[in-house]
């Protein structure tokens, strides 16, 4: 079942009902200012740091779901509500939300008045608009009043919610004209103040959610808008918001605009002052100034417009499959885009007072971004590297705003230091830009022991073949990237944090699923030392690689028909035929596959064929089975879960690319796209019902066979899952892929895909690339031409400087 559809043309999901199965959001912000909205209008705003710089209060674990918002109120006569539906949730005669990429637009009627929102936030200025557009479709005049409404947050948002016995005293206020200025906590250390205007004189305005709610009302039915007035109350500590009403008559098929700008603006510190206590207002009517007629608005939604064109025009691809385009043209590259900007912190299953910047997140998240934003990738990869310590281990999170490692969560995740080598090697494949190596960066951001970035690289290799156990496998420390993995941990206590309780680092337990990543993650370091003239470094490292490929052959890594996950602290197998309950996890057959362990010699598909038959569903593929029941100490928080959710058998989408990337390793196109098709939002769109999150992106993870509610997705939006799959689809499946000669296109599709043509941006020059699919090859390059001339292998040779390549692939 559908609560919408896909408008390809237009870059849209249609959201046709407001009664969602869950709050279906998006993203509107693409540098400093964003905010989340619900197709309900529901969510909030902040300014660069979800914890520390929150605009506007939410509130979490809220019934009914997503209960704080920017809402419009109308009131014609006696009837109340809102073109979203909610809060008041009147029936309307027709409603309609349409999330865009970086906007959404919400339409909704009743009784011959139409309300349309566009909300958007300016490419490069720190607000958000809404432009409420009123038509009367009637034939007669029509007299109502419209009520705007959003809750000030008093900045640092986990405050927020608990310091209430300092908080409920500090809010403050000012109103001039149609603007409402949040000033709490400006008169001493802050430099900055928020603002809620409109464009047109105002009959009257409430600044305290008493007044307009009223403290036995909810926003379902506030106060002051059942009575039709506004009472101009000026807030003085307790919560402070800010709401304006007009006062509008619509003559016969008469459509009126307001533009609504929900602003953040800051002062220099000494210019904070206008006279004394006067809050200098100059940046915030200078920013009012550029969005107050319509031509300025319609100018820059345009100009976000043509942003995202340019972004989405770096990889596009045309084949029969439209929901294969819709996903790579549209969905996937969008949600890269806003796991960029926001990691995991702020959606609506994470707080955004939570944890910072992952180090391996960010480094995943960068491999499909980096085709898109390669200078702010490169910037990214510096921040990162620079949380790292000397010894090559890292800070498993740092914190946006201050890019310090987070000492609160600390280091000792084993798989972080390989992490930065794959996001390096990505960028530089990408980009060619090898000066990146040469940059000089910090350890644990100390600049007096900086060295330059290929030696954090060096460090990161050299730490794994430090840190080997018994069976010579990498030592897992607090966990790899299963967080719920905790084999050195042995908590018994409730409430003790499974990441962070016991010791970090454990002599015996050893995860084979490092090893896999250190053999497809050396191999790119080798690479690296090469390009740099290091062949003996090289030679070292692949070296180091084929030793651990052995070990991961061997009956210490090769359990006979899959390979084991790993080793606890007491030396005994997890992921093997020998336990009782998480016999198979899907990380170490999708990552060790996909690094080319076992392809020659049989293991490879065989592990893949042991994923099928013991982990896969219609939803997609398990993490593991079977499914632990009981609790085991010696495990840690993968076995806390209830069996069929997250880490516990849940279907981590995350990992279901790797597993599709390993089958086009091995040439099986069909079972690829197989694996592709069953967590891809376009398809799983049908099941909404079941499926519940939102159609147009992925999730963190689909309940499992042994959950009850089997198929049922969680933690939308945020995850490495956008990344790991748009790699999957681009560069695996349809086999675009970037390497450091020149771009690579060897494909591995289903046998009745097609033909299909791919047009990509790579360093300077488009590509022009025309793949046909003879009878029904799933894999193999049978012929390619540049510009005419025929080219052996399946390599584009970069040329510097060439600004088109016409390629044509045939597949046979
Ligand atoms: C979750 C993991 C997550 C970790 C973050 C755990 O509770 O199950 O998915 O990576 O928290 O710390
Ligand atoms: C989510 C975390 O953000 C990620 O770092 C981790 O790898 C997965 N959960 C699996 O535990």
């Amino acid at each position: 079942m559908k609560f919408g559809y896909f408008d390809d043309e237009h870059r849209e999901y249609v959201i046709t009902t407001p009664k969602t199965p869950l709050p279906w959001i998006n993203y509107l912000g693409c540098n400093e200012f964003f905010s989340l909205i619900s197709n309900t209008c529901g969510g909030y705003s902040f300014y660069k740091d979800a914890k520390l710089l929150r605009l506007t209060r939410y509130r979490y674990n809220d019934m009914p779901y997503d209960c704080n918002g920017k809402y419009f109120y109308i009131k014609e006569g006696d009837k109340v509500w809102n073109p979203g539906w909610k809060p008041m949730q009147t029936d309307l005669d027709s409603y309609e939300c349409r999330h865009g990429i970086g906007y959404s637009r919400f339409t909704g009627s009743l009784n011959g008045l139409k309300a349309q929102v566009l909300s958007f936030v300016p490419v490069n200025d720190t607000c958000e608009i809404s432009r409420l557009t009123l038509t009367n479709e009637t034939s007669v005049e029509k007299t109502f009043s419209v009520f705007s409404y959003v809750e000030w947050c008093l900045w640092n948002a986990d405050d927020d919610m608990k310091n209430f016995q300092r908080n409920l005293s500090t809010g403050e206020v000012e109103v001039v004209g149609s603007t409402i200025f949040h000033k709490t906590e400006y008169r001493e250390r802050r430099n900055h103040y928020a603002i809620y205007s409109v464009n047109a004189p105002i009959t009257a305005f409430d600044t305290s959610r008493d007044n307009f709610i009223g403290a036995y009302h909810s926003q379902m039915n506030p106060e002051a808008v059942l009575n039709g007035k506004l009472t101009n109350s000026m807030a003085s500590g307790w919560s402070p918001i800010a709401a304006h009403q007009l006062d509008v008559t619509l003559k016969a098929g008469e459509s009126k605009d307001f533009i609504f700008v929900l602003g953040y603006v800051e002062n220099p510190e000494n210019n904070k002052w206008e006279s004394h206590n006067v809050i200098n207002k100059k940046p915030a009517n200078a920013l009012l100034a550029k969005f107050d007629t319509n031509e300025k608005v319609d100018a820059a939604f345009a100009e976000l417009n043509a942003y995202w064109d340019g972004l989405l025009s770096k990889y596009t691809v045309e084949s029969a499959n439209d929901k294969v385009n819709r996903m790579v043209n549209i969905w996937n590259q969008y949600q890269c885009m806003v796991t960029f900007n926001m990691s995991r912190s702020a959606s609506y299953y994470e707080s955004g007072i939570g944890r910072g910047m992952g180090f391996r997140d960010s480094c995943q998240d960068l491999l499909g971004f980096v085709h898109l934003i390669p200078d702010r990738a490169r910037q990214r990869i510096i921040d990162i590297a620079s949380t790292q310590f000397q010894d090559g281990s890292a800070y498993h999170q740092y914190q946006l705003l201050t890019k310090k490692g987070n000492s609160d969560i600390g280091s000792g995740f084993n798989d972080d230091p390989l992490w930065l080598i794959a996001g390096t090697s990505a960028y530089i494949r990408e980009t060619g830009d090898m000066t990146i190596l040469d940059q000089m960066v910090p350890f644990d951001n100390d600049e007096s022991v900086a060295q330059p970035l290929m030696e954090h690289l060096k460090r990161s290799f050299d730490y794994i073949v430090n840190h080997r156990g018994p069976h010579n496998l990498p030592l897992i420390g607090r966990a790899d990237w299963n967080d719920c993995l905790n084999l050195n941990c042995h908590s018994t206590q409730p409430g003790e944090s499974f990441q962070t309780f016991g010791p970090s680092e454990g002599p015996v337990a050893e995860s084979v699923f490092i090893g896999g990543m250190f053999v497809k993650y050396g191999l790119e370091y080798a690479d690296l030392c090469d390009l740099q003239g290091k062949t003996e470094e090289a030679a070292r490292a692949r070296r180091e690689v084929e030793e651990m490929r052995k070990v991961l052959l061997s009956d210490a890594g090769w359990d006979g028909k899959w390979f084991v996950r790993a080793y606890d602290s007491y030396g005994n197998k997890v992921g093997s035929h020998e336990c009782e309950e998480g016999q198979i996890y899907i990380e170490p057959q999708g990552f060790c596959v996909l690094a080319g362990v076992g392809v020659e010699t049989g293991e490879a598909k065989q592990a893949l064929d042991s994923v099928k038959e013991r982990l896969d569903t219609d939803y997609g593929i398990m993490i593991l089975q079977p499914a632990y029941t009981v609790y085991h100490e010696e495990l840690g928080e993968v076995s806390s879960y209830p069996p069929g959710y997250k880490e516990n058998a849940g279907i981590f989408c995350h990992n279901n690319p790797w597993v599709s990337i390993a089958e086009t390793v091995v040439g099986r196109g069909d079972r690829a796209f197989e694996v592709y098709r069953k967590t891809c939002p376009a398809y799983t769109e049908e099941i909404s019902e079941i499926h519940r999150t939102e159609p147009y992106i992925y999730c963190q993870m689909v309940a499992g066979r042994d959950a009850k509610f089997h198929g049922e997705g969680k933690n939308s939006w945020l995850t490495g899952t956008a990344a790991w799959t748009f790699v999957n689809i681009s560069q695996y499946i349809l086999g675009v892929y970037p390497t450091h000669k020149g771009l690579s296109v060897d494909p591995c599709i289903p046998a009745d895909f097609g033909d299909f043509k791919v047009t990509r941006q790579f360093r300077e020059g488009t590509y022009f690339i025309d793949v046909k699919q003879t009878g029904s090859t799933q894999k193999g390059v049978k012929e390619l031409t540049v510009d005419g001339q025929k080219v052996d292998g399946h390599i584009i040779p970069y040329e510097k400087g060439k600004k088109e390549y016409h390629v044509q692939v045939v597949l046979g």
